[in-house]
């Protein structure tokens, strides 16, 4: 399993970044980006070097854990899977290629693309002095248009971009980024009931292309959460001075919710069940929504089944039961 916390290559270059910049400017930038997020404006507002910074460091670090805890629960389902080649799609500060080269070290080919300017500029600052990602490449310009033009990676990945895409063209760059996967491809969003619109109508659409869900899902049917209830998943970061200063934040960690599908080619040679939510642990038994091949359904495991429950009261949201 890979830390949800930044690698220690990742915060030292951040860090040197940070010298000589103000951090209450940072804060006041950060603040102004996220607000045009939550308005459902995009990155176009990152458009500096102090924006671009300012963004990775409120936003680096939980985009950052919430792809780590999806491809850890890929890496769990795919134990055998060990991409050589990686394109990250909308890849901005390079988070998703950060965390899939920890995940993977396997990875050899970095590829890249954003339309963003100084989101770009920042991620070759920021791999300058990696051994593993100083040499990958990064392509300026507009997601279908670079997509078209990219060579098929065994892994792709698109963290936190398909939000800024109109809804008529999500399905376009679907296709286009399933006709670029050799292998795998891999989807994360926000954990918002919106978040988790956009990944079911994706699942459907990229299933309908011939994909099987690795991860979250055990099968590739029909979602069986009904509106108001939405799959996501929470994944904790521990938060570092200068996030906390950016953040104007009071306590050292966040909580992360996110919602993501990984497909692949090839169906999974597993496929168990996942803990929707966290299960609620009583004197009497644990109590567990569950995502089975089957549908929902609640596992009730009894106190006086010691050895069950003793393995139950370890089962945390977002988890595999075998
Ligand atoms: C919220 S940021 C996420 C960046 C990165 N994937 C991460 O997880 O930190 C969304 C990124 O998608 C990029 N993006 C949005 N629409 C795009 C498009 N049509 N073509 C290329 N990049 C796009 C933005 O420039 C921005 O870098």
């Amino acid at each position: 399993m890979t830390s949800p916390d930044l690698p220690a290559e990742l915060k030292a270059a951040l860090d040197g970044k940070l010298r000589g910049f103000s951090r209450s400017d940072a804060a006041g930038r950060a603040a102004s980006i996220s607000k045009t997020y939550r308005g459902g404006g995009g990155s176009g507002a990152i458009r500096s070097e102090a924006d671009a910074l300012a963004y990775a460091l409120a936003r680096m670090p939980a985009t950052y854990a919430a792809v780590t805890a999806s491809l850890n629960a890929l890496v769990e389902i795919r134990p055998d899977f060990a991409p050589n080649s990686l394109l990250d799609v909308g890849a901005g500060p390079g988070t998703a290629t950060w965390a899939a080269a920890e995940a993977f070290p396997s990875l050899k080919d970095f590829a890249l693309l954003d339309a963003n300017d100084a989101l770009r500029t920042l991620a070759l600052d920021l791999t300058r002095d990696s051994t593993r990602l100083r040499n990958l490449a990064y392509e300026r310009g507009e997601a279908r248009a670079e997509l078209a033009k990219a060579n098929a990676a065994d892994f792709v990945v698109a963290s936190y971009m398909i939000n800024e895409i109109g809804d008529a063209e999500q399905r376009a760059l679907a296709e286009l980024m399933w006709a670029k996967t050799l292998d795998t491809l891999l989807v994360v969003e926000p954990g918002t009931p919106a978040g988790y619109a956009r990944i079911i109508a994706l699942r459907d659409h990229l299933i309908a292309l011939g994909a099987h869900v690795a991860a979250p899902c055990p099968h590739d049917g029909q979602c069986p959460l009904q509106a108001p209830d939405w799959c996501h998943f929470s994944q904790r970061l521990q938060r570092s001075r200068a996030h906390m200063q950016v953040k104007g934040a009071e306590v050292p960690f966040e909580d992360e919710r996110f919602s993501y599908v990984a497909v692949s080619r090839m169906p999974p040679g597993q496929r168990p069940s996942r803990v929707l939510a966290q299960p609620a642990t009583g004197k009497v038994e644990v109590a567990a929504k569950l995502c089975t091949p089957n549908g929902l359904n609640t596992a009730r495991v009894r106190r006086r089944d010691k050895a069950a429950y003793a393995e139950a009261r370890r089962w945390r949201w977002g988890d595999v039961v075998l």
